[in-house]
């Protein structure tokens, strides 16, 4: 699964304050937060396999009552398989769980097939981040979903 990470984050070019465990990359409200609230947890990460071979990984992280998608990919030859739905969904299931209220990604402007995989969450667009990523330099949308309401 490291190597697939890995692949992924190449080929995401996945701007450099994405990367690490530092707090810079959480959520702007998250981020104002006094520190005596923050309880943050560990990286979350889960994989979806089929006979065997991982087809998909979702990276998540939590702190206080807020999540952010930092990855979620799915090997080409195993999208529009429903995958993707599996994993963000049983992830987005645990959130819910932990008490989570809103949880926070950002996706490239140009791709168009994730910010409408998310969509399909229920997850809206919150913002625009210019120059956000790198190689190629593009900016990044900024999308949530809030928990707080009936499951779906
Ligand atoms: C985004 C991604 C994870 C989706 O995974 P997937 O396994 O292909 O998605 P699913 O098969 O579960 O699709 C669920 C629904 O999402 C929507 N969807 C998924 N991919 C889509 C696309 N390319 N275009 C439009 N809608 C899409 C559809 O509504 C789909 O339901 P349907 O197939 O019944 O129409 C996958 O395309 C991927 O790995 N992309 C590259 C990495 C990436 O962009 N990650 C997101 C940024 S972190």
């Amino acid at each position: 699964m490291a190597e697939l990470v890995a692949e992924h984050e190449r080929l995401r070019g996945h701007h450099a304050r994405a990367r690490g465990d530092d707090l810079r990359h959480l959520p702007v409200q998250q981020a104002q937060r006094g520190s005596r609230h923050r309880q943050q947890r560990g990286p979350s990460q889960r994989a979806a396999e089929r006979a065997g071979e991982v087809t998909g990984f979702f990276i998540g992280r939590e702190a206080a009552n807020e999540a952010e998608v930092l990855n979620l990919a799915v090997m080409p030859k195993f999208r529009r398989q429903g995958d993707g739905r599996a994993l963000l969904s049983a992830a987005l299931e645990e959130i819910r769980s932990r008490g989570v209220q809103s949880v926070f990604l950002e996706v490239r402007e140009s791709n168009l097939g994730a910010i409408a995989f998310y969509e399909s969450f229920g997850f809206s667009k919150i913002g625009r981040r210019k120059i956000y990523y790198q190689d190629p330099e593009e900016a990044a949308i900024n999308m949530e979903k809030k928990l707080t309401g009936p499951p779906g």
